[in-house]
């Protein structure tokens, strides 16, 4: 089976599949341009110091920093997954899918009872996430149906196993600059910049066992 390696600390920043301005005015270009060019490539950076530390602790057979160094890999991994598939799940109008796809929407009837129950148990998820952290929904391959996690950070409170289909950033930095405290009005401005045909597209892979960081 052929599947992508990343070489030990050369992960990269990907790039926005859009301009800073196209997903205006739910999110503003400045935003944006910070959010991308500033905080997922500190998380991308992060990533690569912590495997290369790993690294090389591991070649002197030191682990006395073991600890720290896997909680760097796992919060800044964390951290660059999430945004590079938090780009991919918006888009800017004319460009994007405004409402579910049939496969998505069919397993959401099933699990949560109607797309407008599972929006609303998003919605809150990502409204309630104490501190830092994001809503996703993920498709769960151990047992075969979807889930929604209110993770805190990037990695906390995460169910081993399941793949992101569709991740919502809800830290400070992600709606503060436009919305200031009131992320319920980010939260509720958001669904509208919601790509559905990239949700679609990530679960078709997810059932198949795939999570690209990149979708074309
Ligand atoms: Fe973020």
């Amino acid at each position: 089976m052929q599947y992508l390696t990343v070489p030990l600390g050369q992960h990269r920043l990907p790039p926005l599949p859009y301009s800073y301005h196209a997903l205006e005015p739910v999110v503003s270009g400045k935003l944006l341009e910070i959010h991308h060019s500033q905080h997922h490539k500190a998380y991308v950076e992060g990533l690569n110091k912590a495997e290369l530390k790993m690294a090389e602790a591991r070649g002197k057979r030191d682990y006395s920093l073991v600890k720290h160094w896997e909680r760097e890999i796992a919060f800044h991994g964390s951290g660059h997954i999430l945004h590079s598939i938090y780009w991919t799940s918006m888009a800017p109008i004319g460009n994007r899918w405004e409402t579910p796809g049939t496969q998505i929407h069919n397993l959401m009837a099933n699990y949560f009872g109607s797309f407008l129950a599972f929006q609303e148990q998003f919605s809150e998820a990502a409204i309630n996430v104490e501190g830092s952290g994001w809503a996703a929904l993920v498709w769960q391959p151990g047992w075969g149906r979807l889930e929604i996690l209110a993770i805190e950070k990037h990695q906390n409170f995460f169910q081993v196993g399941g793949i992101p289909l569709l991740v919502m950033d809800v830290w400070e930095h992600a709606y503060y600059l436009d919305y200031l405290s009131k992320r319920k009005e980010y939260v509720r401005s958001w669904w509208q910049i919601v790509n559905w045909a990239a949700v679609e597209k990530r679960l078709n892979l997810a059932l198949v066992g795939q999570m690209p960081l990149v979708i074309n």
